[in-house]
Formats: C-alpha cells, structure tokens, sequence
C-alpha cells in the first residue's frame, strides 16, 4: 500500500471508529461488538504504525498521547465562567420567578439535574477538539488538554463542521467507577477519595495522562458558550444542537410552563436522585429563551436567568455504639462503625465504613461518639468526623485487633501500607467474600449467588472454593435458608451457564491483585487461553497494554501459588471454559441468525450484557426497527421502538420470553 492509498484507508477507518464511539458513548445503541470494534481499531494503529504521517491529532488512537506534563498551563476564558445562585426550597424558587417575572413576561423554563462532578470547557476549531480546560476562578483555568482527551465521552472531531465552538459541561464520576477505584485503592493501602466530585477532580488534575486515561471519567454538557454560527433559540435547542454536534447530553430535561411545573421537575429530582447511576447535588433551572436570558443578563457572578435549586445534604447525626472489623476477600481488616439506625438520603443506615486504622486515629472516632455521616456515591455510608464536643469521657477508643475476627490467624500490616491483613490461608471470611466476588455481576455473574446464600454454603461446609459450586446439587441446596427446590434447581442452573462465561470474566473473578475488569478483559484478549496466560513470564506480562510492575509480579505471584494452580485445575475439570472465545452454541440457539431489538431498560440485564449474550448465541443486535428485525425485546418503560414493533408486527418479547430464548 501507498502513503496516500494508507492515508485515505486510515481517514475512512477513523470516520468509521468516530461513528461507533458516537453510537455506544452518546447514543447507547452500539452497532458492533467490542471484538469488531477492537480490529478496526486495531486496523488504524498498524497503518499509522506503518505510516508514522499520516496520523492526525484527532485521531480515535491519539486519547493517550503525551508523555507526563511537568505542570499545567493556564487559559483565559473569553467571558467569566459564571457559577449559578442557589434556591434551598421551594419558596426560594417562587421568589427567583418573582424576579424574572418583574423583567420579563410570558417566561417558561427548562430543569435540568445538577450534576456533581467539575465544571470543562472544550474549545473546538473547524469541528476538531484543540483544547479544554477547568473552570478555575472563572477568569483563569488549567490547560487539561491531553487528560481530557483521554475521556472517550468527548468527541475529538464534531459531527457538523462549525468554524469555533466553546462549550461548558461537567466531568464526573459515576457512583459505580468511584466505588471501584476506592476499592483498589484500598487493596494498594493508598488513600481514598471521599466523594464521586473528589475523585473526578483528582483524576483530571493528574500531569500523568495514562493515570486520568485509567479513570472512568464521563461528561455531560449542557451550554454553548461561544459558536461561530446561527445562534440557538432556547435552551431546549441548545441541548439538541448539542447532541446533534456529537456531545454526551443528558437526556433528563423537563420543559416547565410556569413555576409551579419547575417545583415538580425539582421535587422530582430528589425522588430520582438515589435511583441515578451517578451524583446530582441539585436541579437547575433556567429560562428557556435564549433571548429572555440576554435580557435578563447577570450580576459578576451568576446570571439572573438561571438558578440551582439544591438538595438538602444528604448528612446525618447518630451515635457509634461499636467499632467492629470486617474482612474482605484479600484478608483486609476494615474497622467498621456500628451505628444507632438512622435515616439518611432515603434509606436507613446502622453501619458506616471507618476504612483503616489510620482513617480512625485521623477522625478520631470513639466508640460511643456522635458522628456525623454521610453517602459517599456508595452504598455503604461513611463517617464524615466526630463530633468531639460532644464526649462524656465514657467513649472508647477503637484498637485494631491482633488475631482475626474470624479465624482467629495473626493480624500483620506491611511497611508503608495502610491496610491490616488476615494472614491465615484458611480464614472462612477470605473464603466467603472471595466467592461472593467469584459470582458478582462483573464476575461469573451468578444469579442467585449472593452473600447471605454464599454465607450458608461456606458455614455448611459444602464449598471450600469457588470450584466447589460447579460439584454442586441441587439436593444438597434445599434446605438451606429460603431455598425451595424451585430457586435450587435456579441457582444450580445458574452456575451451570457461568460455566461458558469466558476467560475475561473468569480472569477477573479469580479476584487475581490489582487484575480489575478491565486488565482482566485486556489480559484475555491477549492471551486468549489461560493455559497460554499460565506460561508467561514477568516481561511478557508488562508488554500487554495497560499491564506494569505491579500487575505483572502480582499475576506470576498468583499463577505460581499451589494452591492456585489447583483451583484452575479444578475449574478445567468441572468444565469451565478458559478461553477468550465463548464455545458458542451458535447454531443450536433459537437466536442464531435473528435480528434483536433492544428497547426500555431490563431488570437482569444491562444493555451490554444483552447484547452480549444475543451475539454469543449467533444473533444480531440493531439499533432499528424494520421488517427485518425478528424480534423486539421491551424492557421497562420502552420507547418508540415497541410502538414500530407494533405497527410492523414484529415479534415483541417481555423479559422472561427474552431470557428463555437465551437459555436462561
Ligand atoms: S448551567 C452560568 N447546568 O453547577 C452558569 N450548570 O454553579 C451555567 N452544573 O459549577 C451553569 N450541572 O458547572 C448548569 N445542567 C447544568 C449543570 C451545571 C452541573 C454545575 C456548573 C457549576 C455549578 C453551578
């Protein structure tokens, strides 16, 4: 191939990979599977590796270009970035219609979620991303080009060419991202980050772009702040105008008439706000005509057309009556505070992680204090501070043990680690939660398998690892707690397809150190078999993407461990399958060769895992209804798509249809 035969295979690939990513990131209707995502992919890299020129900036493979900054620059924005007024109940948003209606007359408004996370500027020329910063005081930023180009959410070329584009969004962090992080953090001793909001901010400000890269960072943006084009009406508009341009734009808007529809919208906030898959702090409110809002105009600091209308903190006060300590999987001891019960954020709350040692000392929590304690975009709540002024002189102070809870073995804490581990190789708590990470979602994703049956089959003595559950009977299930022949002959089917799950997924479920979903997807692609992962050496580990000292010695430390070459040895016999690609029962499956349409949101399922499992099976997933589409799958509240499917004819499955097709 020629230079300018490669340079126009690679723009067409790129054009390509740009449409894909708009329609998994912005869109959620992916066409493709990761596999065919991964070779086109694959494809650019080697002509660009092949013909260094004729890559470009914006090409889907520059994301993690640089090498680590030494600090950040800094940009003036063209106009002050603004921050909003706060409204803290529904009087206070009665009173800003006052006031907008004192300037102006038939006002309507648009509520949108006030997302936690850090204020971006993306700046576009000729529809490519050429920079991006923070908000900083509102006069000056940092330059966070190269971090922020690592965020696959945002689109490095536009769909529309538009001369100059200045948008203004949030970064963030969603609740499931941070909670991992925390967690692998913890594992590596480092310290954690308090909230969502914390983690995203820390992940941006990194001078080490692989370290934002390895972030889950997402994006929602939601005001143009500059455009060299016809300027937009209504706020409305500019969401559309947005997503139209290629932008990630929450869907969540509510067009509201009068006052009384933006009370609603707001209060319907707070209802939805623990039920999000991410943190909002607030809804705001704006005027919906952009000519209204120029009217209006701003104070220095915040427009008069707009303002947030924030939820009370999601805080609370109680007593700790214990500090207990529970251990995790890898044998860590998390002193846990047993709190007097109390309602916080909409759910009522008797125990708060203390994280470590250290963390009890900082905060200084007593047993016996009054705390205050807050959610942390995490289901398990955690304690802010103690408040001191409050002690009796009867609190307690809390003294990590020396003998395990649980087993009994010796409790040591490595140099320069914050955590305190469980030593004993036969401690029934490492057993127990290592099993209940083996079945987790990401995991072998076992139906049914959760901790309290998981509890009953490790003190029962009928599994003493995770190879166990495939020797399983139904029989010896009944019995236990709540465990009719009807959910034992569910569960034991469930382990049964677990089986045909893959080596990415048993990578991770072997809860290998510091081998995460991600690394383990990466290491299975790689090496495809777990015999071939087996065989490699230190060096041969750092050469895969992603992989570095740390992972590569904790992985040949596991694969080397007796008892662990036992365990996989006991999973090939009972027929788990170790290699990347699933045996599929392509043909057999009523789905081979059928067209599926995936609509509203299922209860099992993720869209992804769906799909997944339609494609392992040998059917198709489309993002369109048409006569050719043999099936539509409704979940809850779907959309059009099942109105299509009605008017077509076309087959439509509820859940339980969907999973009996898929053998499940
Ligand atoms: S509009 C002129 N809309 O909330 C101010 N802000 O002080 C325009 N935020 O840090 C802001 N979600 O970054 C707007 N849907 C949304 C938002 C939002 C989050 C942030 C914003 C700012 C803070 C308000």
């Amino acid at each position: 191939m020629d230079r300018s035969a490669a340079y126009q295979k690679a723009e067409q690939l790129r054009e390509e990979i740009r449409r894909h990513d708009h329609l998994y990131y912005a869109l959620d209707m992916p066409e493709i599977d990761d596999a065919e995502y991964d070779r086109l992919y694959r494809e650019l890299v080697d002509l660009e590796e092949a013909f260094p020129e004729i890559v470009t900036p914006d090409s889907p493979t520059q994301r993690v270009g640089g090498a680590p900054l030494k600090s950040f620059g800094t940009v003036t924005h063209r106009a002050p970035l603004l921050s909003l007024g706060n409204a803290f109940d529904d009087g206070e948003l009665v009173d800003f219609d006052r006031r907008v209606r004192q300037a102006i007359e038939d006002v309507e408004y648009v509520v949108e979620p006030k997302i936690d996370g850090l204020t971006i500027v993306l700046i576009y020329e000729n529809g490519r991303f050429i920079s991006g910063s923070t908000r900083g005081d509102g006069f000056t930023g940092e330059d966070i080009t190269t971090n922020l180009k690592t965020i696959k959410e945002i689109p490095l070329r536009l769909r529309h060419e538009v001369p100059r584009l200045e948008v203004r969004g949030e970064a963030y962090m969603s609740r499931r991202a941070f909670q991992r992080l925390n967690q692998e953090r913890e594992e590596r001793g480092e310290p954690f980050f308090a909230n969502p909001r914390n983690a995203a901010a820390g992940s941006l400000r990194q001078l080490d772009p692989q370290v934002t890269a390895s972030r889950a960072l997402q994006v929602f943006i939601y005001s143009i702040l500059y455009q060299e084009d016809e300027p937009a009406g209504t706020q409305l508009d500019v969401l559309d105008r947005l997503e139209q341009l290629g932008f990630v734009v929450n869907p969540w808007r509510v067009h509201c008439k009068d006052i009384g529809m933006v009370v609603e919208a707001c209060r319907e906030g707070l209802d939805k706000r623990d039920h999000l898959p991410y943190e909002i702090d607030g809804m705001v409110v704006k005027v919906n005509s952009v000519d209204q809002q120029e009217r209006l105009g701003s104070t220095s600091k915040s427009p008069r057309w707009a303002i947030a209308y924030k939820f009370p903190a999601e805080q609370a006060v109680t007593r700790v009556r214990d500090i207990i300590t529970r251990v995790g999987r890898t044998g860590v001891l998390t002193p846990t505070a047993v709190l007097d019960p109390v309602r916080v954020a909409g759910s009522t709350v008797s125990r708060a992680t203390l994280h470590n040692e250290d963390i009890v000392k900082q905060k200084d929590v007593r047993i016996g204090d009054q705390v205050v304690i807050h959610k942390a975009g995490d289901v398990i709540p955690e304690v802010v501070r103690s408040l001191t002024e409050k002690r009796t002189g009867g609190e307690v102070e809390f003294v990590m043990p020396s003998r395990c809870p649980e087993c009994g073995s010796q409790v040591v804490r490595l140099e320069g680690e914050a955590a305190a581990r469980c030593i004993g190789s036969a401690c029934p708590a490492q057993l127990r939660e290592g099993i209940i990470h083996f079945a987790s979602r990401g995991a072998m994703n076992i139906e049914g398998l959760g901790p309290a049956v998981v509890a009953q089959l490790t003190a029962a003595g009928l599994i003493h690892s995770a190879a166990d559950l495939y020797y399983l009977e139904a029989e010896q299930l009944v019995g236990l707690e709540r465990m009719g022949q009807k959910s034992a002959d569910n569960l034991i089917q469930a382990i049964d397809h677990s089986r045909e799950n893959g080596l990415a997924k048993l990578l991770f479920a072997l809860g290998i150190r510091f081998v995460g979903e991600r690394v383990a997807k990466l290491l299975a692609e790689h090496y495809r078999s777990l015999e071939r992962l087996q065989q490699a050496d230190y060096e041969e580990l750092k050469a895969v993407p992603e992989v570095g000292d740390k992972i590569a010695a904790s992985i040949v430390a596991y694969l080397g461990d007796q008892a662990n070459r036992e365990l996989i040895e006991r999973l090939k016999e009972a027929g788990v399958n170790t290699e990347q690609q699933v045996v599929a029962r392509t043909s057999d499956s009523p789905l081979a060769g059928k067209t599926l349409v995936l609509t509203g949101t299922l209860a099992s399922f993720t869209r992804k895992d769906a799909q997944e499992m339609i494609e392992q099976r040998g059917g198709r997933v489309s993002s369109s209804v048409s006569r050719q589409t043999d099936y539509v799958v409704a979940g809850e509240d779907p959309g059009s798509k099942l109105d299509k499917a009605n008017s077509l004819g076309v087959a439509v499955l509820d859940e339980d249809q969907f999973k009996a097709l898929l053998g499940r």
